[in-house]
C-alpha cells in the first residue's frame, strides 16, 4: 500500500486525475470504477477541467461501474447515484449513459441485482482503476462495519452514522434510504488498481484504522491491505492521526519519478 500524505484537496485532485487518465490513455477500453460523495467531486472537476481545455484522452471506448446505488428512491431522483455520476462526471466526460453501469435498485429485480452486478463487471473483463472514498466509521462502498471481507454486491443497511453523514443531501435527514446495493469487499479487491481518497478530520480516524489497523470487519476499509495496488492519497487533516506519517512523507518525496503510482 503507497500512503501519499498531501497538501490540500487541489493536489489530491491533480493525482487522482492524472492516475486516471494515465489507465485511459494506457487502455482506450478502460474500466473506471466510480464513486460517489463528496470527496471525488474535485477529482471529477479536474477531470472535466483537462478534457473541456483539450487535454484528456478520449473517453469513447471507457466503461463505468458505480460503486453502491440507494435503495426506495424513485427512478430518476437526482440524488440517485446513476443521477449523481452522470451529472457531476461522466456527461461533462461525454461518456454516454450506455457505458455507465450501476447495480439496479427497482423493487422487483432487487433480489438477483448482486449477482447480476457481478456478472456485468465479470463480462466488461474487471475493473482497471477503482476510485473510493471510505466513511467516517471505516465503510468502504457501503460495506458498513461488520460486512464480510469477502462480500460481493448485495443490499446493505446503512448504520445512522451513514445516514447521518448523507443527511446533507436530501432535505431531511429522514428521506437518506436506510438500505442500498453495493459491491462487496470481495468485489472491490478484485479491481487492479485501488485509489483512496479522503479529506478533512472527519476522516482521520477512519484513515488510520484502515492503513495501519488490524485487517477486520470493524474496519471494513483496513481490508486494503490484502490488495497489492493501493494507493491512498490524503491531505494533512486526514492523515493526522497516522502513526507512520513522517515515514510515508519521506517515503514519497525520494520516489523514483519513472516509478508512477
Ligand atoms: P464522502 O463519502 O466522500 O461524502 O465523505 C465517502 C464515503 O461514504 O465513502
Amino acid at each position: 500500500m503507497e500512503v501519499v500524505p498531501l497538501g490540500s484537496a487541489s493536489e489530491i485532485a491533480v493525482l487522482a486525475a492524472d492516475v486516471i487518465e494515465a489507465v485511459v490513455r494506457r487502455k482506450r477500453a478502460a474500466v473506471l470504477g466510480l464513486a460517489t460523495g463528496s470527496t471525488p467531486l474535485p477529482v471529477y472537476q479536474e477531470l472535466i477541467r483537462r478534457h473541456n481545455a483539450a487535454a484528456g484522452p478520449a473517453y469513447d471506448g471507457v466503461t463505468c461501474f458505480n460503486l453502491d446505488e440507494y435503495v426506495g428512491l424513485p427512478a430518476g431522483h437526482e440524488q440517485s447515484y446513476r443521477a449523481t455520476i452522470a451529472r457531476e462526471l461522466t456527461d461533462g466526460l461525454g461518456i454516454s449513459p450506455a457505458q455507465v453501469n450501476g447495480p439496479d435498485p427497482s423493487p422487483a429485480e432487487l433480489p438477483t441485482a448482486g449477482e447480476r452486478y457481478e456478472a456485468l463487471i465479470k463480462a466488461a473483463g474487471g475493473v482497471d482503476v477503482q476510485l473510493l472514498g471510505i466513511g467516517s466509521d471505516g465503510h468502504l462502498a457501503f460495506n458498513e462495519p461488520g460486512s464480510s471481507l469477502a462480500s460481493r454486491t448485495r443490499i446493505k443497511t446503512l448504520t445512522a452514522q451513514t445516514r447521518k453523514d448523507n443527511a446533507r443531501f436530501f432535505d431531511s435527514p429522514d428521506e437518506v434510504p436506510t438500505h442500498v446495493l453495493t459491491q462487496g469487499l470481495g468485489t472491490v479487491l478484485e479491481a487492479r488498481h485501488l485509489l483512496l481518497i479522503a479529506t478533512g478530520d472527519g476522516k482521520a480516524a477512519a484513515a488510520a484504522a484502515a492503513v495501519e489497523g488490524p485487517v477486520s470487519a470493524s474496519c471494513p476499509a483496513s481490508v486494503l491491505q490484502l490488495h497489492p495496488h493501493v494507493t491512498v492519497l490524503l491531505d494533512q487533516a486526514a492523515a493526522s492521526r497516522l502513526d507512520r506519517l513522517d515515514y510515508y512523507t519521506e517515503v514519497y518525496a525520494a520516489k523514483p519519478t519513472w516509478q508512477g503510482l
